[in-house]
């Protein structure tokens, strides 16, 4: 199987878990781009979706999928996103795709988060994946320094901005023992809007793609 039928099987999975006439939350990257393809075919059942960043925004509206504004949902029973990296404890590294602020405020909202995934991306430690920080453009040394700091080297992403307009540091070579301090020591630093690390707020169900089928991790 390849990468991408494994990703297709875990968006199948994942559509298990949307709740009847409820508002979906929906992830970005190319795994959930999947699961967006799978939730048209159910897209009578839902009430609608929020996404976690303009380019789902699309592909979901692309569809005839009614986008929310998070603003106007009082609930969101189910969130489906994917991930850079994932432990078995369910934290992960998201926003290779730049998208993790969108993607961690939809998160907290939401009561469960489903996490879509191929099996490249389950890892015993956090860090392989450069940590992409988004950050404030006027505090963008100060932060590259301060993560020097932690141990680790940051790289600007060049030629990127955010959907919120801003600027991601990706920061490589941080071996992240402890992803829930970590999170929230680096997301205390003034400038930074928030980083990629999701461990305080992690998954609480994985569905992983390997070749011998989707196992289930959590529930
Ligand atoms: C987007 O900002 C990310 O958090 C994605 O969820 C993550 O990069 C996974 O993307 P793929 O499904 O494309 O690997």
């Amino acid at each position: 199987m390849t990468q991408d039928e494994l990703k297709q099987a875990v968006a199948r999975e994942a559509v298990k878990y949307v709740v009847e006439d409820a508002v979906i939350g929906v992830g970005s990257g190319s795994t959930a781009d999947f699961f967006i393809d799978e939730l048209a075919k159910v897209k009578n059942r839902i009430a609608g979706a929020v996404a976690s960043s303009e380019k789902t925004a699309a592909r979901l509206k692309g569809y005839g999928i009614p986008v929310q504004n998070l603003n106007s949902v009082n609930e969101l029973p189910v969130y489906i996103d994917g991930a850079d990296e994932i432990t078995e404890h369910l934290a992960m590294i998201k926003g290779g795709g730049g998208a993790l602020t969108r993607e961690k405020i939809v998160a907290a909202v939401a009561r469960k988060f489903v996490c879509i995934a191929d099996e490249s991306k389950l890892v015993p430690v956090l860090g392989e994946f450069p940590l992409p920080v988004e950050v404030i453009p006027m505090a963008r040394g100060y932060v590259a320094r301060q993560m020097v700091a932690l141990g680790g080297t940051p790289k600007l992403r060049e030629g990127f901005t955010t959907d919120n307009g801003n600027i991601i540091i990706d920061v490589w070579g941080l071996k992240i023992l402890n992803p829930v301090e970590i999170e929230a020591r680096i997301n205390n630093i003034a400038g930074v809007v928030t980083n990629g690390l999701f461990a305080q707020r992690g998954a609480d169900v994985l569905l992983l793609g390997t070749k011998s089928g989707v196992r289930k991790i959590g529930k």
